[in-house]
């Protein structure tokens, strides 16, 4: 049978809400979300989020993948470019994005996700790369911006209180 992304995503979607109905924390929402999608999406070879962590700067939070790197500043490359513009960077060769950051040479095609909370802050950008060129389409786009919303900009979220 062939792969299709709607229904990986229609899928994916309706366990994020059963998992994710009670829960308000914004670790346990990237975290769960990056779990169910690298499982169900066999062309997400490093999926993650980076969080906005002072003005300007981001800094990696919860992935699933080889190393990413750890601080990267906004403009810079295509997480830093969703983290400028607060839109989605869909990127079909990441070789010819203008200082795109080659966290792992594997790395050929990319889509970046802003992610905002109710108030519409940038809280973070949430990052998954392919391995192979133009992996993502419209299709991911939609489902990705619908679930980034669904799940902080439209849900009570709160951060962890150490
Ligand atoms: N490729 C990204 C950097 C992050 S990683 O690939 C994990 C970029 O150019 O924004």
């Amino acid at each position: 049978m062939t792969f299709s992304k709607t229904k990986a995503y229609e899928l994916s979607f309706k366990q994020l809400q059963n998992l994710l109905k009670t829960e308000d924390n914004w670790i346990t929402k990237m975290s769960t979300i990056n779990c169910v999608l690298k499982t169900n999406f066999p062309y997400y070879f490093w999926v993650g989020f980076y969080l906005v962590s002072e003005p300007q700067k981001l800094i990696v939070g919860p992935y699933q993948g080889t190393l990413g790197c750890l601080h990267i500043d906004f403009g810079k490359g295509v997480c830093g470019a969703s983290a400028k513009t607060r839109e989605t960077q869909l990127v079909e060769d990441v070789h010819a994005f203008p200082g795109h950051i080659a966290c792992d040479s594997a790395s050929n095609s990319e889509i970046v996700v802003p992610v905002f909370d109710p108030q519409k802050n940038l809280i973070a950008v949430f990052d998954v790369d392919s391995t192979e060129k133009a992996s993502f389409n419209e299709t991911d786009k939609i489902w990705l911006e619908k679930i980034l919303v669904h799940f902080f900009e439209r849900s009570e979220i709160r951060n962890l209180n150490f």
